[in-house]
């Protein structure tokens, strides 16, 4: 059950990269409760026919195309099968993102660059290639940063790094793009469960002592972040650019980056 009304993003239409699991399915389910047709595009065609299928079954209308972000071609393809379906598009939400744990001396060149190639070249590559149609929609983008490049955690120098990419570019596009009424802004989430950030990066035995060093005590929910999405992707943001959301239950404030 939503505070939001049920057509808050009727007529509107959505991409989610990353849509196939974790925050970027919640997302593209929430965005579709709210009335907006959405498409989701990833790696793996199964769980992305999985969010579609949760899409129609809260009486959406969804778009599950397989893309790498990585790969500017296939971005482009996906901007082209939600033109030749929907003819618009209003909202980009950058999700897709890639992790794991490594000590920064033992992170070979091309693992570094990996994770910087899937969130931060990713994150451009999308918005590049959706520029076009948010300038003719004066839509807007949302993308999905985190919060542990705010103070330095260990294991993280890709993620890290990448993610202060991810805020850096969207500051930028906050201003070049708002000529054009698009808007740019960010959502940081803290630790979120059932995402693979907290299922592959946090040991299950660490899990106890991080909740009580979370101020709200407790993890926080996908739905939780898929509603803020909501409101940046509604009109109710409309004056809303550049802006960064924590959504973590306070846990930065502690040096928790989780
Ligand atoms: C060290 C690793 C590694 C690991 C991969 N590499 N996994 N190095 N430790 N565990 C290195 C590889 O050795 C290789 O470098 C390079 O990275 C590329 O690996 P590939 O397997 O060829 O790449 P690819 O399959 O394209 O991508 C791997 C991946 C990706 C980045 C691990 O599959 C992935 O992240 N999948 C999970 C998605 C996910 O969890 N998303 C949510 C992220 S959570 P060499 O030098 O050997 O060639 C998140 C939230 C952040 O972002 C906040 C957390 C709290």
């Amino acid at each position: 059950m939503s505070i939001f009304r049920a057509d808050a993003l009727q007529g509107l239409v959505a991409l989610v990269t990353g849509g196939g699991s974790g925050i970027g399915a919640s997302i593209a389910v929430t965005l579709a409760e709210h009335g907006a047709r959405v498409a989701v595009c990833g790696r793996t065609q199964a769980k992305l026919d999985a969010t579609a299928e949760a899409i129609a079954a809260v009486g959406g209308e969804a778009l599950a195309v397989t893309a790498d972000v990585r790969r500017p071609e296939q971005v482009e393809a996906v901007m082209q099968a939600i033109e030749a379906r929907w003819g618009r598009l209003d909202v980009l939400v950058n999700s897709a993102a890639g992790n794991f744990l490594c000590p920064a001396a033992s992170l070979s060149p091309n693992g570094f660059g990996t994770v910087v190639d899937i969130d931060l070249k990713g994150t451009f590559n999308a918005c590049k290639a959706a520029l076009p149609l948010l300038s003719r929609a004066g839509g807007s983008i949302l993308n999905i940063s985190a919060t542990l490049h705010y103070g330095g955690t260990p294991l993280q120098v890709h993620a890290a790094s990448a993610k202060a990419g991810i805020d850096a570019l969207t500051r930028t596009l906050a201003v070049e793009w708002g000529a054009a009424g698009i808007r740019v802004n960010v959502i940081a989430p803290g630790p979120i469960d059932n995402t693979e950030g907290i299922t592959r990066l946090l040991p299950p035995e660490l899990r106890a002592k991080a909740e009580r060093a979370i101020p709200l005590r407790r993890f926080g929910q996908p739905r939780e972040i898929a509603e803020a999405a909501v409101f940046l992707a509604s009109p109710a943001s409309a004056y809303t650019t550049g802006a960064t959301l924590v959504i973590d239950g306070g846990s930065w404030l502690t040096g928790m980056g989780l």
